[in-house]
């Protein structure tokens, strides 16, 4: 216990810090629901290299069939981003917009590799991959996974040597995206309209087997 009044004023202020922190924990339904996968990022917005491995210290965390831990990560940061992007597509249920729009381009990606084969490495590969995008929208950022890319092109302009299996996009928001409820049999496909990107996702009742 501090003696003197500054001493104490500090004590009081630490307190108060810790506090604040856990207030401040989000809840995992609030992380699911903010966890849309994002085509607009805010491009002043520099995706740092320290988050991009805050993200793959979540991934090592995440279970591993045989826990055999297959996969591996190359971080791509703004110096980078110019080497993927031509190589990347987005949005392709909306082909007329050209997705990403200009002046809204990832800067930050991170490549997930491997070269194994086995049943097991996609299933991995997508537990490591919500993973490491929740653990961005913690970080008060988004992304997006992209399965369509030129693989031979990002292998050769990265270098990599492993195969690029599947790409994340991180950053900084700058879209609007709703969740909308759907029946069974209905279209999943995603629009858009009046500038907001609405995902259809089947009702619990429906998804559920009766
Ligand atoms: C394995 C996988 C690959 C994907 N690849 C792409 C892609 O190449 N381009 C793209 O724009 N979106 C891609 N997506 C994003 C999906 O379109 C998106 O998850 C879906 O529209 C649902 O939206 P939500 O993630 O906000 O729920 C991919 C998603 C997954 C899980």
């Amino acid at each position: 216990m501090a003696d003197n009044y500054l001493g104490r004023k500090m004590e009081e202020y630490e307190a108060q810090k810790c506090a604040s922190v856990r207030t401040r924990r989000v809840s995992l339904a609030s992380l699911l629901a903010k966890n849309r996968s994002t085509r607009g990022f805010d491009t002043s917005f520099k995706v740092r290299k320290d988050q991009l491995v805050s993200l793959v210290e979540a991934a090592r965390l995440a279970p591993s069939a045989m826990n055999q831990q297959v996969l591996r990560y190359r971080l791509v940061t703004e110096e980078e981003a110019h080497l993927l992007l031509p190589h990347i597509r987005m949005g392709a249920a909306l082909p007329e917009l050209k997705l990403p729009l200009e002046g809204t381009e990832p800067n930050a990606f991170v490549v997930i590799c491997t070269d194994k084969e086995s049943r097991y490495v996609d299933m991995d590969m997508g537990i490591a991959t919500q993973t490491m995008l929740l653990r961005a929208v913690e970080m008060g950022l988004n992304g997006i996974c992209i399965a369509a890319f030129d693989h031979e092109a990002v292998r050769e302009a990265l270098h990599l040597p492993l195969a690029p299996q599947l790409i994340l996009a991180i950053g900084r928001s700058t879209e609007r995206i709703e969740v909308v409820d759907i029946a069974e049999g209905e279209s999943t496909t995603y629009y858009r309209k009046n500038g907001t990107h609405f995902v259809p996702k089947v009702k619990v009742e429906d998804l559920i087997i009766k």
